[in-house]
């Protein structure tokens, strides 16, 4: 099967030659595949974190590059669903980059360098290393290492002017080997799971209330997308309501509101 660019989440030739020519033999350095699924991916992530029920279909997706301008001005991808990968390329801004076993083919390590674009430093850039993670047989052969190589070597290549990153104690020793150092503190709110729950179905029902009256509108986003779309138009709408209800002068409602109750 011939591998074509469409395959990887970003241009190969980010691929430093260096870092390949440094890795023990028998692995290969290269972009996150759409066909990684099938190659063991979650495997390796599920070693860093829950991953959850994956499908096939939800790690790949089936882009088509319409966009369409919604009448807020926000702008969609349309045609199928973008799933995860082809959400992630069309970004342009995740570089997942991942090492291979050369005879199994399995993915046996993977990290992400994640850009974000900002206002500050004349519109500078900064790269994000996230989701690090070595299967657990295959580390203790600088694997770890040479993916963060790989991430700065990206980072400077597209104008990044800072690699930053968050870790737990136990590796801050490992990063130090990459040649990142401490800096400041990380702060985090980790929302209880409870109360997702709850907001969750609270947006169902506000998005369900919300189809019935405009029938179904396809903004070709991803279904958590279009739910969040559909819910903050639904909660603008609820909030205009109530200020137009407690309007003294204003006896009559425009009929789009009126709809919606
Ligand atoms: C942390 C991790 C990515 C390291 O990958 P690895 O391929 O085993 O590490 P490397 O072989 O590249 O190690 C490079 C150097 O760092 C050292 N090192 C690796 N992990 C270390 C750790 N946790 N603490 C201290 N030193 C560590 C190695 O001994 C080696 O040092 P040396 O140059 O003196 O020999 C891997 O252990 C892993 O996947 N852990 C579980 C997931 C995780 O914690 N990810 C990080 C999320 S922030």
């Amino acid at each position: 099967m011939t591998v074509t660019d469409d395959d990887f989440l970003f241009h190969p030739t980010l691929i430093s030659q260096a870092v390949r020519d440094s890795l023990v033999p028998g692995v290969q350095i290269r972009p996150l595949r759409r066909s990684d699924y099938s190659r063991g991916v979650l495997e390796v992530y599920s070693q860093l974190s829950t991953t959850g029920n994956i499908t096939q279909q939800k790690f790949e997706g089936n882009c088509h590059g319409l966009i369409y301008v919604y009448k807020l001005g926000i702008c969609a991808y349309g045609g199928t669903v973008l799933e995860r990968f082809d959400f992630l390329k069309s970004t342009k801004t995740y570089f997942t980059t991942v090492i291979e076993d050369t005879r199994s083919e399995l993915v046996v390590a993977c990290a992400t360098l994640l850009v974000e674009y900002k206002f500050l430093h004349e519109c500078g850039k900064i790269g994000h290393i996230e989701d690090v993670v070595v299967h657990d047989s295959q580390r203790g052969k600088r694997l770890g290492q040479k993916l963060i190589e790989q991430l700065q070597y990206i980072g400077r290549a597209i104008g990044c002017y800072k690699v930053i990153l968050n870790c737990t104690v136990e590796n801050v020793a490992f990063y130090e080997k990459c040649g990142l150092g401490k800096k400041d503190v990380q702060m985090a709110k980790y929302f209880e799971p409870r109360m997702i729950q709850v907001e969750s179905d609270h947006n169902q029902k506000n998005y369900e209330k919300y189809q019935q009256r405009q029938g179904t509108l396809d903004l070709g986003l991803s279904p958590n997308a279009t739910k969040s779309f559909h819910t903050m138009l639904y909660e603008a709408e609820q909030s205009l309501h109530s200020t137009l209800k407690q309007a003294p002068n204003m006896t009559t409602e425009p009929e789009e509101i009126k709809e919606s109750t």
